[in-house]
């Protein structure tokens, strides 16, 4: 899928040649060659190119005619605008990027197959940084999720790139080849949460998360539990066999263990894995239900996330995964409104919302988790609240957490991975909503604060262990419209800020 090349990026004689210049950047230094910089510099004069975000220049080699010495070889070249000069990191990040998105997008629409790709050298990043944006821009807008349609050609408006070729453009060579690999990394970890989410309900089921856990297990050396229903039931974690009742799939909580070192720091993963939220018998309305086939987008994150840690074996965290899986239907079983259940660890919930299921299934894993891992630090991710789009749209994550440190790492983490979070406040006087007359807690706390309520519920089962929820209901499809984004459908947010936490954070 992706290669370093360092043969002079002019001799390359596949479909596609792409280079970046910043706006404004007059002398266009990065470009290899002063042909293409003569012809560019005709478009410049005429206003159609100044290197601005999401600007192209198409250029066919072939049309400056035979004589010149070094023409490129490639059928075509084109420059990619990269925008202003960022004054933030975060900033530039997700300038290379978002130019290297655009440039896989006009490469898809040209059917290009093969496709050499010149480094931004000019921008003010760490080589390994603008390699890893780079890497992760093609490789995150080069994504499809075509297997159940019909291939027809003439209906094709692009293709998928089948290899991108990395030329670091007189950046080192080593610390190129290290961030293109850390991009591709994270950017498949990412892909791999699009195909669990873009499966439809029946293709993607709890026993879907558990078979895929096992096999990754194996795969990578990690340790792999997998609780069914009569070990839920041993256990007492009524809230996911609660949820479960209404439905004929099996539910799962499947379990993934990754050890570096008994020394190190123990971090604990938890996603929602909902694989499909009627609402139960406080059934949501038809229109739009089928999007809830994304409702497992939090355990497809921790699950991608896993697979990479499997790949990368970080040093400085042990990691424990935990992902509660079921279908939330409204069968002859299932959970009523006013039902009383009791949770993992004896903590009783009144029902007055099936339709709040996520809570429920997470507080069992929550609770659990910490008593038999005892982690340091918890980070859960879930498609909680609709109440999230209402707050932040599609275009931030909520983030809750009763740590501060904890929360500036993420927040830190999400605005470089390109998926930044906003943080809303926790507090007693929320959690008063969720008292209840005959239960410990109840499952809604009405309309006011609905993220804010939910995250304390969850709050409830986690102790003092430094954690942080992340509230991904918004972004986890429909996210903000950018060239590596598919317009519709998951985004694949979460492993990307995860794996750059746990890659640049360690003991504390
Ligand atoms: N999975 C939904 C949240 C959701 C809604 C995600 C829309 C993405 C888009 C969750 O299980 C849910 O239904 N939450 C309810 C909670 C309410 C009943 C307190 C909601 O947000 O309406
Ligand atoms: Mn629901
Ligand atoms: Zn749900």
């Amino acid at each position: 899928m992706m290669e370093l090349r360092k043969k002079d990026p002019w001799e390359f004689r596949g479909d596609l040649v792409v280079c970046f210049v910043g706006e404004g950047d007059r002398k266009m230094a990065a470009i290899p060659g002063a042909v293409v910089r003569k012809a560019l510099g005709q478009a410049w004069k005429a206003g159609d190119f100044a290197g601005k975000k999401g600007e192209t220049f198409l250029l066919y080699p072939a049309l400056l005619g035979t004589g010149e010495a070094e023409l490129p070889r490639a059928r075509r070249v084109l420059v990619v605008g990269l925008g202003k000069p960022e004054e933030k990191v975060a900033g530039r990040r997700e300038q290379v990027r978002c130019a290297a998105g655009t440039a896989a997008v006009r490469a898809g629409a040209l059917k290009a197959r093969r496709v050499l790709v010149v480094l931004p050298a000019g921008v003010e990043l760490a080589p390994e940084e603008i390699a890893e944006c780079t890497a992760e821009g093609l490789l995150l807008a080069n994504y499809r999720f075509d297997k159940y349609k019909k291939e027809d050609p003439d209906k094709q408006e692009s293709v998928r790139v089948g290899k991108f070729l990395l030329h670091g453009g007189g950046l080192a060579t080593a610390s190129v080849r290290q961030g293109m690999e850390a991009g591709m990394s994270a950017a498949e970890a990412a892909c791999s949460a699009r195909d669990m989410a873009n499966e439809p309900g029946n293709g993607w089921t709890p026993s879907s998360f558990a078979d895929h856990a096992r096999k990754l297990a194996r795969r990578s050396g990690m340790k792999c539990r997998i609780l069914d229903r009569s070990d839920m039931k041993k256990l007492g974690m009524g809230g996911i066999l609660g949820v479960s009742q209404g439905s004929a799939q099996p539910p799962k909580l499947v379990i993934l263990q990754y050890r570096t070192s008994k020394k190190k720091p123990t971090l604990m993963l938890v996603g929602k894995g909902l694989t499909f939220d009627s609402g139960g018998i406080s059934l949501k309305p038809a229109s739009g239900m089928e999007e809830m086939k994304y409702d497992m987008c939090g355990g497809a994150a921790v699950l991608a996330a896993m697979e990479a840690i499997g790949r990368e074996k970080p040093a400085a965290w042990n990691v424990v995964a935990l992902i509660p899986a079921t279908e939330n239907l409204g069968g002859s079983a299932a959970m009523k409104p006013g039902d009383i259940i009791t949770h993992f660890g004896g903590t009783t919930s009144e029902i007055i919302n099936t339709d709040a299921e996520g809570r429920l299934i997470l507080a069992d894993a929550l609770a659990y988790g910490i008593k038999t891992y005892q982690p340091d630090m918890v980070i859960d991710l879930a498609t909680l609240t609709g109440a999230v789009i209402i707050g932040l749209g599609h275009h931030r994550t909520g983030l809750l957490a009763n740590d501060d440190t904890l929360a500036a790492g993420l927040l830190e983490a999400g605005e470089l991975a390109g998926e930044p979070l906003w943080r809303l406040p926790l507090g007693p006087e929320y959690r008063k909503q969720l008292d209840s007359e005959v239960a410990d807690i109840k499952n809604t706390g009405g309309r006011p604060a609905g993220t804010i309520t939910a995250a304390c519920y969850l709050q409830e089962f986690v102790g003092d262990v430094p954690w942080a929820h992340l509230d991904i209901a918004g972004t986890a499809w429909n996210f903000t419209e950018k060239s590596y984004m598919p317009k519709k459908g998951p985004s694949g947010i979460g492993p990307r800020t995860l794996l750059h936490f746990i890659r640049t954070t360690g003991a504390r």
